[in-house]
């Protein structure tokens, strides 16, 4: 009886040891493979149905998808930074965007279109082939392309107060885009700047909310109203251009990635009413901006993000953050995450290391910082649009390189730089130029200059300073081709003419800002450059009466400067199509742009209320909505 039970006893023990062995090689066995091998939904799985409605379509897949395929479609990463694609399909990607900047080797419309196509079939060829979003900053035409349409930047857009036109520049730009096969662009630019002294005042259409309200609508309809997938991204949600002087919180800058002033009541009446009308016209996407409401940035804000976006303004989109925004957040890379998506965002800009915020944000799920639920709702908005958007049933976008920089579109951009310009003084009727003008001479540094016509986010960030932008005409370019053989049109940038004793009957000075963008451009004192300065004197002497054309992202400080000059005129950044300011200069067109924001008269008026008066209560040199 004793050795039949221990006989039993040293069985069970043998078992129990095998078992355990098992067990431990089992473990081994998943922990070296990795997670179970994951299978394929059936063909005729619903999502892939495109006839079954996109919420369905929606559900369906997202009860296919594990923790970290749904993490993987809220990560939004620079090109450069994605190390292999490979890893596109390994994270499971939701969205990659060139950065201003970031491009194909040789920046020509067929190497975007065949970069963004390798990154879309890298995505493809996963186990839920979900597509993936390409963004670009495409916010005056798809200017980081070669050979794009580069249109004005919105501010001079905002002086053309012209819906329809803004909705066909909105038609074009999402063409050229297609074109090269992206299907998503961060604009329009809603932001509302009253402080010059900003470097992204151009970025808007102006200071006066129903302005912005009318033109972002409309430029949002343009942007969606074409045959191939676009998405919008409205930016920057919310209280941009209200930051005050100072309160950047980066080190290099001064009021870009500020602090927004306004409150509450300022965002009832001013800031929301462009982000309704523009979600109402479809936009699909909201960008958070990197500054800072009541001490907290943005993208950690709850109540702006969900309660008042989400919430009262019903957007169904998916909301994304900026450029590195959500790690701006005070706290670390992990808190900062929780903190971002438990405030609502969706989609995450990481843009750089996205093995570290797969990582961060499991965890965060898996220690319940993060409800699951929160991600099923970001990764439900961002499905949502790519279904709607016809992602999952299409092929993307064929390269159609007639499309680039077409006729039609250069037409386009021509006209909207003739309704941008507007005319500040016209002392006697120089303007437009009598047919009896037989000299003209010419000289600034903006004459010749396409680099500085078309501003930042021209192929480069921060655009390029020099006449280099092929198929583009410059303003000097423009002067003479309208002049024709019967005037003299001689040209120095400096303004050293030979036999300036001579006079000729008018002289046309092209001066402005070499390009910038975002807080590079934060400026104490814009004002004209010293070298500019100098050619118009030398300008004023060798010519009977002077006109004073001014390229630039914003209104300069020209007080003092003014009464010299017979006519003056902004410009602002009219983009490729140079000639556009010949059609008016010369008369072939009328001016008819108005100041779609206050023009100061001095440093100290700044900021300008948003009742368009200095803050000291002062008079500004020409009202917003002044225009001759
Ligand atoms: C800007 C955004 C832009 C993003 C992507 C950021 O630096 O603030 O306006 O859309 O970069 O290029």
């Amino acid at each position: 009886m004793q050795r039949w039970h221990s006989l039993v006893y040293s069985r069970v023990l043998w078992l129990m040891f095998f078992l355990t062995l098992i067990g431990v090689l089992l473990v081994l066995m998943l922990i070296v493979k990795g997670e179970p091998e994951l299978v394929s939904p059936p063909a005729n799985a619903p999502y892939k149905n495109a006839a079954l409605p996109v919420d369905l379509r929606v559900e369906d897949l997202l009860s296919r998808m594990t923790l970290k395929e749904k993490i993987g479609q809220m990560a939004l990463i620079e090109k450069n930074s994605v190390k292999d694609n490979e890893d596109i399909a390994t994270y499971g990607l939701g969205g990659l965007l060139s950065g201003s900047g970031a491009k194909p080797a040789d920046t020509s419309p067929e190497d975007w279109h065949s970069m963004v196509s390798e990154y879309y079939d890298a995505a493809r060829a996963t186990r839920l082939s979900i597509p993936l979003l390409y963004g670009s900053d495409a916010i005056h035409g798809h200017g980081h392309v070669l050979g794009a349409t580069v249109f004005p930047h919105a501010i001079g857009l905002g002086a053309t107060g012209d819906e329809v036109l803004m909705e066909a520049v909105g038609r074009a730009t999402a063409k050229e885009v297609a074109a090269t096969g992206i299907n998503w662009n961060y604009a329009p630019n809603l932001d509302l700047p009253r402080d010059i002294r900003w470097g992204r005042v151009y970025e808007a259409f102006g200071d006066d909310s129903q302005l912005v309200t009318r033109l972002g609508a409309a430029y949002t309809r343009g942007l969606l109203s074409g045959e191939q997938p676009m998405v919008a991204s409205l930016k920057h949600f919310v209280g941009l251009g209200d930051m005050a002087w100072n309160s950047s919180t980066n080190k290099n800058f001064k009021i870009d990635q500020g602090a927004t002033t306004g409150g509450e009541a300022q965002l009832r009446s001013t800031y929301l009413p462009p982000y309704k009308a523009a979600i109402a016209a479809g936009a699909q996407s909201v960008m958070v901006g990197l500054n800072t409401w009541d001490g907290t940035k943005i993208a950690a804000n709850k109540y702006l993000i969900t309660d008042v976006l989400k919430g009262e303004l019903g957007f169904k989109g998916f909301v994304v953050s900026d450029w590195y925004g959500v790690y701006e957040i005070p706290g670390g890379d992990f808190v900062a995450t929780v903190k971002a998506v438990n405030a609502g965002v969706d989609m995450v800009m990481l843009p750089f290391a996205y093995e570290a915020f797969v990582r961060d944000l499991t965890w965060a799920v898996r220690l319940g910082l993060v409800p699951e639920a929160r991600i099923d709702d970001a990764v439900s908005r961002i499905l949502r649009v790519k279904f709607a958007e016809g992602l999952f049933d299409r092929e993307p976008a064929t390269f159609a390189p007639e499309v680039i920089g077409s006729k039609e579109h250069r037409a386009l951009a021509r006209e909207a730089v003739a309704k941008s310009l507007v005319v500040l003084k016209n002392e006697g009727n120089v303007l437009p130029i009598n047919p009896t003008v037989r000299s003209i001479r010419v000289a600034g540094s903006a004459a010749d200059n396409v680099g500085m016509q078309s501003g930042a986010w021209t192929v480069e960030w921060q655009g390029i300073d020099g006449s280099w932008l092929p198929q583009s005409t410059s303003i000097l370019a423009g002067i003479k081709a309208r002049a024709g053989s019967g005037v003299a049109v001689e040209y120095d940038g400096a303004g050293n003419f030979k036999n300036s004793a001579q006079k000729a009957a008018l002289g046309i000075a092209v001066v402005g800002e070499t390009p910038y963008a975002e807080g590079w451009g934060d400026r104490e004192y814009p004002i004209l450059s010293d070298a500019d300065l100098a050619a118009i004197a030398r300008l004023k002497e060798s010519s009977e009466r002077v006109v004073v054309v001014i390229v630039s992202g914003r209104p300069l400080l020209v007080t003092g400067e003014l009464p010299k000059w017979d006519a003056l005129v902004a410009a602002w950044l009219p983009g490729s199509e140079g000639a556009g300011v010949a059609d008016v200069l010369f008369g072939d067109k009328k001016f008819t742009g108005r100041l779609p924001l206050p023009w100061p008269a001095y440093a100290e008026q700044l900021p300008v209320t948003r009742e368009g008066e200095g803050s000291d209560g002062s008079t500004m040199l020409f009202p917003r909505g002044f225009g001759l």
